[in-house]
């Protein structure tokens, strides 16, 4: 079994690519250490972050993440067992998307706001679930819903 969380915040400030670069590069040299893999979703000042791993090395890690002055308002949408995890190729995925991408990722219409989302989300495991394919969807290059094309 793993243990897969899902949680959004907000950026405490826009973050430029070298600030998210730098984030990255700690999530994933420090990440493996503990047996963690996952996704980052940055989009618009929103974080969606899916951690995966045995369940106390990612809730030790969701409480260093939480006290992180970079981003707020921090709120877990779904916490559970999962039967492997889903992003086991990734230290730390990224994914840069619009709020509109990740509405349709979510199966909801393009113009559903994010805070909208995360409580869909947070209220129905199989929409986290379905986001959670999208998102991998994209990693490996699927066209999905809002994909733009070539
Ligand atoms: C949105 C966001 C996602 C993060 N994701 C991770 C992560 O996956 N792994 C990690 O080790 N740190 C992550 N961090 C950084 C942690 O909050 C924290 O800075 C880091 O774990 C501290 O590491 P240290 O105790 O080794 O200095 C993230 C920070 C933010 C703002």
């Amino acid at each position: 079994m793993t243990f897969q969380l899902i949680y959004s915040s907000v950026s405490s400030t826009p973050m430029q690519m070298d600030e998210l670069e730098e984030l990255l590069e700690h999530a994933q040299s420090s990440n493996p250490g503990h047996g963690i893999t996952g996704a980052l979703v940055y989009a618009d000042g929103h974080f969606l972050q899916i951690l995966e791993g045995e369940r106390g090395a990612v809730l030790d890690l969701m409480d260093r993440i939480a006290k992180d002055l970079r981003h707020e308002t921090i709120a877990v949408l779904q916490a559970g067992d999962v039967p492997r995890p889903a992003f086991a190729a990734w230290e730390m995925a990224y994914v840069s998307a619009t709020p509109q991408q990740v509405a349709q990722w979510a199966g909801l219409t393009a113009s559903v706001q994010l805070p909208e989302v995360w409580a869909d989300i947070r209220e129905d495991p199989a929409r986290a679930a379905q986001l959670t394919q999208s998102i991998l969807g994209v990693l490996v290059g699927e066209a999905g819903p809002g994909a733009t094309p070539p």
